[in-house]
């Protein structure tokens, strides 16, 4: 049986408490992965990490080779991800500090590489993507997220831009209308090469501001800051409580 890997998004760089075995670095066919992939114990089991964005945070969600990062997860023993996704928020329910266990996602990015099977023309192959998260998984955290408290919705739609720009409001206005109800950047080509690999994946979604149009004002970066702050403690929690039961 493999292990489980947790991929760190914005504000979770590094997992504390993660008492570290060794910090693998590994070359993959498809170009470096974001970082060392961190190997250790936590909450008395085998678990990996990986920072999306390098350690420390540089690399922005449009640059972030997704390839070379699930490839280097599953090598490194790897068979369940949990994917943690700063966002935006859409539908009412969805205010800053609130988390999504999403259980659909729509594709908004462009110019990434988004497949494994880009070169082998002889074995195409069309994996089913009905259902782009592991179900297993989402009831696990959405148990944790439950147990402990937190406000949380179980389902919801993810749509993911390419930034790294934020959204116009008539952009969240036409996602929105397509049933978006959170909005980040990093959900694709992630789940989907995942999914390539056999890998069973689920995202831990944290609400880190409005959507554009969705408050007064902008949104200012200040405020996305100390909403990944606040939030990423409870995330920490999360983690340690489902991998802990
Ligand atoms: N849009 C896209 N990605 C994001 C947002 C947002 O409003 N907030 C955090 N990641």
């Amino acid at each position: 049986m493999g292990s489980y890997a947790i991929i760190g998004g914005t504000g979770l760089t590094q997992l504390e408490g993660l008492d570290i075995i060794d910090a693998q670095f590994i070359d993959t066919p498809y170009g470096e992965p974001s970082a060392n992939i961190m190997r250790g114990r936590y909450a008395g089991q085998d678990v990996l990490f990986l920072a999306r964005h390098g350690h420390p945070h540089r690399i922005p969600p449009h640059q972030v080779n997704y390839r070379a990062n699930l490839w280097a997860l599953r090598h490194a023993g790897a068979d369940k991800i949990i994917a943690v996704n700063a966002v935006g928020g859409i539908s009412c329910a969805m205010q800053t500090g609130h988390f999504c266990i999403p259980d659909q996602i729509i594709d908004y990015t462009s110019g990434r590489e988004h497949t494994f099977y880009a070169g082998d023309l002889d074995h195409v192959t069309h994996v089913d993507f009905s259902y782009p998260y592991d179900q297993t998984l989402r009831l696990k955290l959405i148990k944790a997220v439950s147990s402990l408290g937190f406000s949380c919705t179980n389902q919801g739609v993810y749509g993911c831009t390419q930034g790294p720009r934020l959204e116009t409001v008539a952009e969240v206005t036409r996602m929105e209308r397509d049933g978006c109800d959170i909005v980040g950047m990093t959900g694709m080509p992630e789940t989907v090469l995942a999914r390539e690999l056999g890998l069973a994946y689920a995202s831990l979604a944290l609400v880190v501001n409005p959507a554009a149009g969705k408050a007064q004002g902008v949104i200012t970066i200040s405020q996305i800051e100390q909403a990944v702050v606040e939030g990423m403690a409870k995330v920490k929690q999360i983690l340690s409580n489902l991998l802990s039961a």
